[in-house]
């Protein structure tokens, strides 16, 4: 197997001037991509910005002699999104890589959860994804090439106290890449989705209530854990497109959504009622025999 290495490709990576998307693109850029470190700079909640942020980050790749330029841009405007990719193609003339990496965070309990809030979050984590892809898709479809990451959480997936706006949004992110996946295969576009855990200042804002009973041991929870897989998944070596992936605590696994043999009222019998789905309800919940649709369309051919 040779090394996984991106000679002349040309990499975006949002929201990299910090945690995790800084180590993406320091590895990215190690590894021989040029590298467009978009970052607005700004705090948690992505209120703010500033230049400092991503220019340290483009210093660094240079100073390591990789290959890598600023951008400010917001991804949560469709405008923003055009420019990080205007980016790529002024300063390194294509885009082959995707890695959607930017986010924010409010967290309160439900009750508290303010409108603004989720409007703020599905901007940045939603529509954020949607602005990049949108334009880097065009120019990878006529390449004939293209790899995406996006970032989805386990919090958006498995659910997580206290960030039901980060959740919503997080959760939408998987159906989104879904759809690039299954659209871009003609195209030679992979798109995957990463389940990540590690250090960083937005990890640090998280309800320690959750954790309670968590085991102490140490774990790993470097950002470059995430760096490996997310740069496996942007290279030429991967193969496999729509599909989620958890890196927590030094492990990697594949997740995934499946659906359950159930149970099968056949098109001779008469409709269903809430009484019946009472008396089969140990059999629709019985997991055994669970499939994974690769699509809408394939799970409804699973059943006959
Ligand atoms: N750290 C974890 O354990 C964890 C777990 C699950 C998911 N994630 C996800 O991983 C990604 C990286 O998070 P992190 O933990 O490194 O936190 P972070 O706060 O260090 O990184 C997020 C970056 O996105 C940037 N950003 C925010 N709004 C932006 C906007 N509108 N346009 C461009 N950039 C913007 C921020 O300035 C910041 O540098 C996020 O999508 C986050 O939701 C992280």
């Amino acid at each position: 197997m040779p090394e996984v290495s991106f000679d002349g490709r040309v990499a975006i990576v949002t929201g990299a001037g910090g945690g995790l998307g800084r180590a993406h693109a320091l590895e990215l850029a190690a590894r021989g991509a040029k590298v467009v470190v978009n970052d607005l700079g700004g705090d948690i909640t992505g209120t703010n910005g500033g230049t400092a942020m991503a220019d340290q980050v483009v210093g660094e790749i240079r100073a390591a002699g990789g290959e890598a330029v600023s951008n400010y841009d917001s991804v949560a405007t469709v405008e923003g999104g055009k420019a990080i990719v205007q980016t790529a193609l002024d300063a390194f003339g294509t885009v082959d890589i995707l890695v959607n990496n930017a986010g924010n965070i409010k967290n309160a309990p439900f009750s508290d959860t303010s409108p603004e809030s989720v409007e703020s979050l599905l901007a940045v984590h939603v529509k954020g994804a949607f602005n990049v892809t949108q334009p880097a898709f065009d120019i990878m479809r006529r390449n004939g090439y293209g790899r995406i990451v996006f970032t989805s959480s386990a919090a958006g997936l498995f659910g997580s106290i206290h960030q039901a706006n980060y959740a919503a949004a997080k959760g939408a992110i998987y159906g989104l890449a879904n759809v690039v996946s299954l659209e871009g295969a003609p195209y030679g576009i992979l798109a995957n989705t990463i389940l990540p855990a590690a250090e960083s200042r937005m990890a640090a804002d998280m309800n320690p209530e959750q954790f309670v009973g968590m085991p102490t041991s140490a774990a790993h929870g470097e950002p470059e854990m995430i760096s490996a897989m997310v740069v496996y998944l942007a290279s030429e070596q991967n193969t496999h497109s729509h599909e989620l992936y958890s890196i927590a605590r030094g492990r990697y696994a594949r997740v995934f959504m499946g659906v359950a043999p159930g149970w099968h009222v056949k098109a001779d019998e008469p409709v269903a009622s809430a009484d019946d789905v009472a008396a089969h309800i140990a059999q629709i919940r019985d997991l055994d025999g669970y499939a994974v649709p690769g699509s809408m369309i394939e799970e409804f051919r699973l059943v006959p």
